[in-house]
C-alpha cells in the first residue's frame, strides 16, 4: 500500500500579507476554492491513494482539523510536532508510524503548499515511482528546469532503471546550489526537485540509520512516547526537540546511492512568490488575474486580489496588489521576492 504523507510545517512568508505565521499559505484558497492543503488531499483521493497522514505544527492544530472537517475527510492521523525541525524529522516520524500500519508500506511524501494543475499526469507519475520504490529506490519527482533556481534541489538523471520505463537512477542530487552551479546544472539539462518523494519505509529507515542515526533515535523516542487522542497524535516534546533540524534533501537525498527520479510534466509550482502564483492562475486577455471585489482599467500582466475592501487599479502594468483588512501590498512583479524582507522587518520590530 501507498500511504500519502502531507508535510504542512512551513510558514510561507513570501505570500505576505495573506500568508501569516498562524495562517500560512497551505491553508489559503490561493488558486481555486479549496486551500492548497485541501487540493493536495483531493489529489490523493482522486488517484485512489486513500487518506493521508498529516504532519504539522502543534500551533496549527485547530486550522488543520478544521481544513479536514470542512472537506468531510478524516485523515489517517494528524501528527503534531512540538517544534519545527525541518523535513527530515517530520518524515522520519511519518515513516515510523506508517511502518506500524504496514511494515511493507510505501510512503508518498507531499508538500502541503504546492500547485499541481494536471492531477492525472501526477497520478501516472506516482504509479511509475511506486514500481521503483518497490525495488528499494528512494524516488524524487523531477520537474523540467526553466531558470537557474538557487532555492530548489537539482537532479541529474542517470541510466534508466531496469525494466521501469520513465524512471532513472539519480547521478547527482544538489540541494540549493549557488548561482554559478545552478546555471551549470541548467545548461546540463538537469531537473528541479519537486520536493515530493516516494519510498519504502524500510529503505528510508535504512538510509536514516546510516546518515542520521542520532536524528532517527531522537524521533523514534518521540514516536514511542507519543500521546494519541481521537483527533491528534502528539509526538513527545523533549525527544523530538532533541532531533537536529535538517531537511530530508540534505539528510538523505544528497547522500544516498539509492535515489531514483521520475521526470514529470504536471503543471507544478511551489508558489514561492506572488508572481509565481500569477503564473499558474487563470488570466484574462490582458494577462491580468483578479480575485475578490476588484476593478481594473487599462492594466496589463497584473495580479490583484482583495479580502474585502473594494480595490481599484488603473493604468498599471506588471504589478501585484494584495489587500487584506490590516495590510496592503503594492509591488512591481519583479520586486515581490523582497516581501520576505518586509516580513523580517515586521518580526524584528514587534
Ligand atoms: N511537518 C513539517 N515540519 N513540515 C515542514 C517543516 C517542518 O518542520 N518544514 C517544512 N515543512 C514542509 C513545508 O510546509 C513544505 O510543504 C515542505 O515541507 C518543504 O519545505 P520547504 O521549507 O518549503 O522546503 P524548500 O522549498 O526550501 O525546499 C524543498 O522544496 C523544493 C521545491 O519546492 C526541497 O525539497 C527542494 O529540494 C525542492 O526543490
Ligand atoms: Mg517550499
Amino acid at each position: 500500500t501507498i500511504i500519502p504523507v502531507i508535510l504542512s510545517g512551513g510558514s510561507g512568508t513570501r505570500l505576505w500579507p495573506l500568508s501569516r505565521e498562524q495562517y500560512p499559505k497551505q491553508f489559503l484558497p490561493l488558486a481555486g476554492s479549496r486551500s492548497l492543503l485541501q487540493q493536495t488531499v483531493e489529489r490523493c483521493l482522486a488517484a485512489g491513494l486513500g487518506t493521508p497522514i498529516l504532519v504539522g505544527a502543534e500551533a496549527h492544530r485547530f486550522v488543520l482539523a478544521e481544513q479536514f472537517r470542512d472537506m468531510g475527510v478524516t485523515p489517517r492521523a494528524l501528527v503534531l510536532e512540538p517544534a519545527a525541525r525541518n523535513t527530515a524529522p517530520a518524515i522520519a516520524a511519518a515513516t515510523l508510524l506508517a511502518r506500524e500500519i504496514d511494515p511493507d508500506a510505501l510512503l508518498l511524501v507531499l508538500p502541503a503548499d504546492h500547485v499541481i494543475r494536471d492531477g492525472a499526469a501526477w497520478a501516472t507519475a506516482v504509479g511509475v515511482a511506486a514500481k521503483a520504490a518497490a525495488q528499494g529506490h528512494l524516488v524524487t519527482f523531477g520537474i523540467k528546469a526553466e531558470t537557474p533556481e538557487t532555492g530548489f534541489g537539482w537532479i541529474r538523471p542517470g541510466v534508466v532503471l531496469d525494466g521501469i520505463e520513465g524512471a532513472f537512477k539519480v547521478d547527482r542530487f544538489v540541494e540549493k546550489p549557488a548561482l554559478p552551479k545552478a546555471e551549470e546544472l541548467l545548461r546540463e539539462g538537469c531537473s528541479w526537485n519537486s520536493g515530493m518523494f516516494l519510498f519504502a519505509a524500510s529503505a528510508m529507515l535504512e538510509e536514516l540509520t546510516r546518515f542520521e542515526p542520532a536524528l532517527l533515535s531522537a524521533v523514534a523516542a518521540s514516536v514511542a512516547g507519543r500521546a494519541s487522542d481521537l483527533d491528534f497524535v502528539r509526538l513527545a516534546a523533549d525527544a523530538f526537540k532533541s532531533a537536529p533540524s535538517v531537511s530530508i534533501d540534505d539528510a538523505v537525498f544528497a547522500r544516498t546511492g539509492r535515489a531514483a527520479t521520475v521526470p514529470c510534466s504536471i503543471g507544478w509550482s511551489d508558489v514561492g512568490s506572488w508572481s509565481a502564483l500569477h503564473e499558474v492562475v487563470e488570466k484574462d486577455g490582458d494577462g491580468n488575474a483578479t480575485r475578490g471585489d476588484v476593478i481594473l482599467r487599462n492594466c496589463q500582466g497584473s495580479y490583484v486580489r482583495t479580502d474585502g475592501v473594494l480595490t481599484a487599479v488603473l493604468g498599471l502594468s506588471d504589478v501585484v496588489v494584495v489587500a487584506t483588512s490590516d495590510a496592503i501590498l503594492v509591488a512591481h512583479k519583479d520586486a515581490v521576492q523582497d516581501v520576505k524582507g518586509v516580513v523580517q522587518k515586521l518580526k524584528a520590530d514587534s
